[in-house]
């Protein structure tokens, strides 16, 4: 390479060999790998259940960013799973925290006191004083947004990283797919490093997303089937068995009765949960149940249910929660494995362009 050639002149020029490709990924995702602290910009998106000391450490060990799913733990309870995954890596991770829980200030508190460098705030519009205690605890702050006006208006109020999930991913999803989120998004925010996730299974797809201006990535559904995940055998061995068409979206009967959309794996629950929606709504028109009644046990339908697929392997009644990328869950590799083949697969893509 000329001495004087620009990173820009680099850019164009094909690469000569694996290296120079490697380089060249080093170069696409060197905003997202400054600010998480890693080799490489690759994100274990949290899962409940799923994201504990064990896959997080891993995945951090691996080179790339693992995040707590703190769930509806408690503030000792979290303390406990920092401290526990502090031990088994030197490496950064997060911690996610859900916007909702009760506790939410405590469990700020707790990840501040634990030195956490990086909190994601999820499941809506992060409260104010949250925002502040983060910030003024020096950890860094990551925000998930489904638009680009909050987007905007999440970074004005102090995140520091974005991440833009699509309908394709696993869990609690919202209506649009990143494929759109993506075009809306990252061509007008250059503020803040940008993840992108949802159905994201393959090195060569995030390369394509880097180039469109992405900082990195965030994988949940390959992690959650890998060695290093605690889940039950069960719950991976219906992963590996599974195609892209097998994890749906949540249905909702009656538009008076809402249910949050949550993307899973068809199973007797999925089923099941259509027949109590629809004897619920017979109930209420009947006038046997109030609609305020009728909405909490259909809310309650799912309660626990994740922890019963996950921790108890009972993946006929439980809630599977799986991306469309579950389709290219193809065998149980170890978190290093998946990240490797994700680095390979952008590498070579890159290399097969030129
Ligand atoms: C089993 C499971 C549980 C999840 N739980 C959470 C959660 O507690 N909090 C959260 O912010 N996202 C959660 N997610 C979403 C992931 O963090 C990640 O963004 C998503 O899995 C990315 O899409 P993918 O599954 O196609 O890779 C969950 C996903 C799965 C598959």
């Amino acid at each position: 390479m000329p001495p004087d050639t620009t990173i820009l002149e680099r850019d164009f020029m094909a690469p000569r060999s694996l290296a120079d490709a490697r380089s060249r990924l080093d170069r696409l995702w060197a905003r997202g790998t400054a600010f998480l602290g890693t080799r490489v910009a690759i994100m274990g998106g949290a899962m409940s259940w799923v994201s504990e000391r064990h896959l997080v450490s891993a995945i951090s060990n691996a080179g790339g960013f693992g995040v707590i799913a703190c769930g509806s733990m408690g503030p000792n309870l979290l303390a406990a799973e920092i401290a526990a995954t502090q031990a088994l890596t030197a490496k950064p991770f997060g911690v996610n925290l859900i916007t909702m829980h009760p506790q939410l200030n405590d469990l700020v508190a707790v990840c501040i006191e634990a030195g956490v460098t990086h909190v994601v705030l999820a499941g809506g519009i992060p409260p104010g004083p949250a925002v502040r205690a983060v910030k003024d605890g020096g950890a860094k702050l990551i925000c998930f947004t489904p638009a680009l006006v909050l987007a905007k208006r999440l970074v004005k109020s102090g995140a520091d990283a974005l991440v833009i999930e699509g309908s394709e991913a696993g869990g609690h999803i919202g209506p649009v797919s990143l494929t759109v989120l993506a075009q809306e998004i990252l061509p007008f925010m250059q503020e803040v490093p940008v993840f992108v996730a949802g159905g994201l299974g393959r090195g060569d797809a995030i390369l394509a997303y880097l180039e469109m201006g992405a900082s990195g990535a965030q994988l949940g559904t390959r992690f959650a089937a890998s060695a290093d995940s605690i889940a039950h055998a069960n719950f991976k061995r219906a992963f590996l068995r599974a195609n892209a068409r097998d994890a749906l979206p949540s249905v909702q009967l009656d538009a008076r009765f809402p249910v949050i959309p949550v993307r899973g794996l068809v199973n007797e629950g999925t089923k099941r949960f259509l027949d109590v929606q629809a004897a619920t709504i017979r109930r209420f028109q009947a006038g046997e149940v109030s609609r305020e009644d009728a909405q909490l046990e259909i809310e309650h339908f799912w309660a626990g249910a994740l922890r019963r697929a996950v921790i108890d392997g009972d993946v006929e009644n439980g809630s599977v929660m799986a991306g469309q990328s579950v389709g290219m869950v193809t065998r149980e590799q170890s978190v290093q494995e998946i990240v490797d083949e994700l680095v390979e697969q952008a590498t070579q893509a890159i290399v097969r362009r030129a």
